[in-house]
């Protein structure tokens, strides 16, 4: 992509309205801009991380055996009259009247929908496990929404529903999804702290959050401290059911809970190992029985030719505030430091003389074989000066950057930064790109 052919406003100001770092620095960055409170138009360079953070979900759930479907945002009431949630979930729900005066809302979650299309289409045991989720937006009237993305109004949101005919089976399907939230969070950079939590209006019996640390997180946290360091990057291989479920053991056999789970008295910790902090929910997942089943009668037959409600779960990632939590995550004062794996482009190459031939040659030259060669590239061929240039790669947290000046040219060479890193390597133009391109790939 060239810049000049780009939209990307950014801002030099600091934002008054943005209260968090990743607030300011996505509307600072072009990102994203409020339409209204909680609501976001994501513009091109915010929409190419929203992508990247969603192929990732999609990669980690095929891998776990979940399947990709698409549900409508527009839901009818009657399916919640009918699970009893249209009355409970309040305010929250934004509720809409079509021409027919029809009662319809604008989902907040797709339990209802999903075991209405399950119920209307698997009779026999013979069809479960299955495990079937979508990435959809979501409306959800909060009192409060603020932080940018991170408690928006509405929201993208993965959500996933497994549906077992037994407990056994369901518990094994919970782990799966366990182990692939850890993947998915590690793949971005981010060290997930599971957490045993309360299983709020959606009721049932298991549940954990999925929290990174962050001072400006709106969840209480207490955990072992071991967990602080803890990669989450796990090998699994999801058809070894007994490897599956020793993961999910041996990451909950440390103490982790959020506040409303948490109690002193009865904390396993010893105060000196106990970690008090703030963290950022980025996903939450149940297991709540037949909750749904039996309330909505979705039920299949048995080896014995028995009906029996199935055994539910639900799993839910905060796509859309996974992008301002990863920024929480990691920026630093100059601006984003996006991680290789969700980065808007990975490389950029500077033109620090638009204008001059040499400048203009070689950084047209690196563009083009870099493109070629499958990176995604952003050309910064302004005619701006300097500063200006590479204070806007350092605040979009372009994690590569190559640099061509007339003076670098004049002895053969251009620079390379990371970003993040100190360190500046001069390399040929032929080198910087075989660095380039390693570099992406590993
Ligand atoms: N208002 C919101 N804005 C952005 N993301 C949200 C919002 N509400 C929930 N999410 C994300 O969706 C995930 C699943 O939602 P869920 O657990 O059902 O919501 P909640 O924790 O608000 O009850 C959460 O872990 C969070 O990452
Ligand atoms: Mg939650």
């Amino acid at each position: 992509m060239r810049l000049t052919q780009y939209f990307l406003p950014t801002i030099k100001e600091n934002p008054t309205e943005a209260q968090i770092v990743s607030h300011r620095l996505m509307l600072r960055a072009g990102m994203i801009r409020q339409s209204a409170a909680g609501i976001y138009t994501w513009l091109p360079l915010g929409l190419r991380v929203l992508r990247k953070v969603e192929a990732i979900v999609r990669e980690e759930q095929a891998r776990a055996g979940a399947i990709e479907m698409l549900m409508p945002t527009l839901q009818p009431a009657e399916l919640w009259q009918e699970s009893g949630r249209y009355d409970d979930y309040g305010k929250e729900m934004l509720r809409i009247t079509d021409r027919h005066d029809r009662p319809l809302l604008y989902g907040p979650t797709n339990e209802e929908m999903i075991t209405d299309i399950v119920r209307n289409t698997v009779k026999s045991y013979k069809t479960l496990p299955l495990n079937l989720y979508h990435i959809q937006w979501k409306f959800r009237d909060e009192v409060r929404p603020r932080f940018g993305v991170m408690r928006g109004r509405e929201f993208l949101m993965k959500d996933g529903y497994s549906f077992d005919l037994d407990e056994d089976s369901a518990r094994l399907a919970y782990a799966r999804m366990f182990v692939s939230y850890l993947r998915t969070y590690a793949r971005m950079g981010l060290r997930p702290i599971p957490m045993r939590a309360d299983t709020g209006p959606i009721g049932g019996n298991l549940s954990h959050e999925f929290i990174i640390l962050a001072d400006t997180g709106e969840s209480e946290v207490y955990c072992h401290r071991r967990f602080v360091e803890r990669s989450a990057k796990v090998e699994v291989d999801y058809s070894d059911a007994a490897a599956v479920t020793g993961i999910m053991q041996d990451w909950i056999s440390d103490y982790a809970a959020t506040g409303e789970m948490h109690d002193a008295k009865s904390c396993p910790v010893p105060p000196d190992q106990l970690v008090t902090a703030r963290g950022i929910e980025v996903g939450h997942i149940f297991y709540f029985g037949t909750k749904y089943s039996a309330s909505m009668k979705a039920s299949v037959t048995d080896a014995s030719g028995q009906p029996r409600d199935m055994h539910m779960g639900s799993y839910g990632i905060g796509v859309s505030r996974l992008v301002g939590a990863i920024i929480e995550a990691s920026h630093d004062d100059a601006g984003i430091v996006w991680p290789k794996s969700v980065a808007p482009f990975t490389v950029a190459v500077v033109n620090l003389k638009s204008g001059d031939t040499a400048c203009d040659a070689a950084s047209e030259g690196l563009y083009q074989t870099l493109t070629n060669a499958g990176v995604e590239v952003l050309l910064d061929d302004r005619a701006d000066r300097i500063g200006v240039k590479l204070a806007d790669m350092d605040l979009i947290g372009v994690p590569l950057q190559i640099l061509v000046g007339p003076k670098g040219l004049e002895r053969g060479v251009v620079e390379i930064r990371q970003r993040g890193l100190d360190d500046r390597t001069e390399l040929p133009p032929d080198d910087a790109v075989k660095f380039a391109v390693e570099w992406v790939r590993s």
